[in-house]
């Protein structure tokens, strides 16, 4: 047996059969019914690109000689009295006649169709055709993931990323079941998504003035001799047009507007948020907890009630994120009290809240959802099980992906104690051993927060090789998931973010099958 095959994250069940291997050629199909088309194409267009085939797609269910893909609703992954699997559940059967991808949902089918990519050489990562042989191996996979919740967070406020980045950060977080990006949207620094200004505007607010204004600020960070954050902001359009892009790859976009604390854009853009006195100046500077919206100003919800609708307009998936963290200048009182409140407007828009683990102390609506970063496990589980909420596990020493990987790190943060953090540390541990027990937690995020971070590149770097041992966390279940067996599959996973031209951390302790694509520049 030529193990270890370089999938990742590891499948639930994976056996090798005797036969023949199966080897794409010139003469093979995709054969997809309607409801499987989106995923077909996703695979073909994969495929063209390196092998040159024509690869049609068949209607229907062809079986011999191509790619089958099939929804079965009711697919089961094993004999007995196994869970369900749920919607993305897959199956793949490779046998020398070919490979039949059989998704529970239009979801799984899209995690078959990127384990079938993995299971091809690494040379199908090609931009263009390339002569190589085909050949996949002959297996049986059953798969569903752990955790129905796995995300990266990408901090488009400190240091603007465009459309197109986010876009390519959605192509490569995906061919490893990644299915939710959480977009930080709003900091101290920057207000990133356009707002209209409403028909119906009692206060007169100039929401237009949160990205004109709002849009011109990012980070400027001492000390690490970075040239200053990199500003924009995404009309209605462009987000819907994120949205969209995720949404066929079987990602969910989770928006954040940050509040109460790390709305200084936001006082600066939109005066009479700041009841008693003169607007702030925008502030550039990486500083944190000196911000906060004002509980007895009524204009507070009306902004935040028109914020909210527009966004949950813009946002077909069930989450909006309203932050809550840091909020160190805001009375205790006046922050509980208006993270219930704020709660309550994003439930009234139709969608369930999140917030960082903070906004667990106020009375947030039932069933909320929880992002759990730092402090007491133990008091967050308390208050989540009063509000019947579940828990993302963002456990900063585990997750954080703006940490440095080592001291000489040229870009990175270094506040988070036990760093810095290489993929082993991001790798070995438990979402259901620290003390919030798995049933609820719904997931894992890692967040990438930018004040160090400059364009796609440099968050590429800082992302991987550690959002990929994260996938794994999230996907793979606990007991069959071992560092140095992860080690030898992410060794061979350079070679294709290489072709990828995804740029990667070259953690010493792996022996890469390729080195990154190429260094970033400062
Ligand atoms: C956070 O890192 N302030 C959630």
């Amino acid at each position: 047996m030529d193990f270890p095959l370089p999938l990742i994250p590891l499948p639930a069940r994976l056996d090798r059969l005797d036969g023949e291997d199966f080897v794409l050629s010139s003469a093979s199909f995709v054969a997809a019914g309607p409801e499987c088309r989106t995923a077909a194409e996703e695979l073909a267009l994969i495929l063209r690109r390196s092998t040159g085939f024509e690869l049609p797609i068949l209607d229907g269910e062809e079986s011999d000689g191509g790619i089958t893909l099939v929804i079965d609703p009711d697919l089961t992954l094993g004999a007995g009295a196994e869970p369900a699997p749920g919607p993305e559940a897959y199956s793949l059967t490779v046998d020398r006649t070919g490979a039949v991808i059989t998704g529970a949902s239009t979801a799984g089918l899209f995690n078959g169709v990127q384990t079938l990519r993995q299971l091809l050489p690494a040379a199908v990562e090609n931009s263009s055709p390339v002569d190589a042989q085909w050949r996949v191996p002959a297996v049986v996979i059953r798969d569903s993931p752990r955790f129905a919740y796995r995300g990266l967070m990408l901090d488009v406020a400190r240091s603007f990323l465009d459309v197109a980045e986010v876009k390519r950060q959605i192509d490569t977080m995906v061919q490893f079941k990644f299915n939710a990006l959480h977009l930080h949207l709003t900091d101290d620094q920057a207000w990133r998504i356009e707002i209209h200004n409403p028909e119906h505007n009692p206060s007169g607010l100039d929401y237009g003035a949160l990205t004109t204004l709002g849009g011109t600020g990012a980070v400027d960070f001492p000390g690490v001799g970075l040239s200053p954050g990199l500003t924009g902001f995404y009309t209605q359009a462009e987000f819907t047009e994120i949205v969209d892009y995720a949404a066929r790859r079987n990602v969910l976009v989770v928006p954040e507007i940050d509040m109460p604390g790390h709305v200084n854009a936001a006082l600066a853009a939109v005066p009479q948020l700041t009841a008693g006195g003169t607007p702030p100046a925008m502030n550039t500077t990486g500083e944190v907890g000196y911000s906060s919206l004002e509980a007895g100003n009524p204009v507070t919800y009306e902004f935040a009630r028109e914020v909210i609708r527009q966004l949950a307009a813009l946002t077909p998936g069930p989450y909006l994120h309203i932050g809550g963290d840091e909020a160190l200048v805001t009375p205790h009182e006046e922050y509980l009290s208006m993270v219930a409140e704020i709660a309550s407007l994003v439930v009234a828009a139709g969608k369930v809240p999140v917030g960082w683990n903070e906004y667990a102390a106020a009375r947030i609506p039932h069933g909320s959802v929880v992002q759990y970063w730092h402090g007491s496990a133990a008091a967050t589980l308390e208050r989540t099980s009063d509000a019947g909420a579940s828990v993302i596990m963002s456990p900063a020493e585990r997750t954080y992906l703006d940490q440095k990987y080592d001291p000489a790190s040229p870009i990175g943060l270094s506040w988070v104690e036990g760093g810095p953090f290489s993929w082993r540390e991001y790798y070995d541990w438990d979402p259901a051993g620290l003390g919030i027990p798995g049933g609820s937690v719904l997931g894992i995020e890692g967040p990438l927060w930018s004040e160090t971070v400059r364009g796609g590149r440099q968050a590429e770097w800082l992302l991987y090789p550690r959002a990929i041992a994260l996938a794994e966390v999230a996907w793979s279940p606990q007991e069959q998931r071992h560092a140095p067996d992860l080690a030898a599959r992410l060794g061979l996973m350079g070679a294709r973010l290489a072709l990828q031209g995804v740029a990667f951390q070259a953690a010493p302790d792996i022996d890469w099958s390729a080195e990154p694509a190429s260094p970033f520049d400062f």
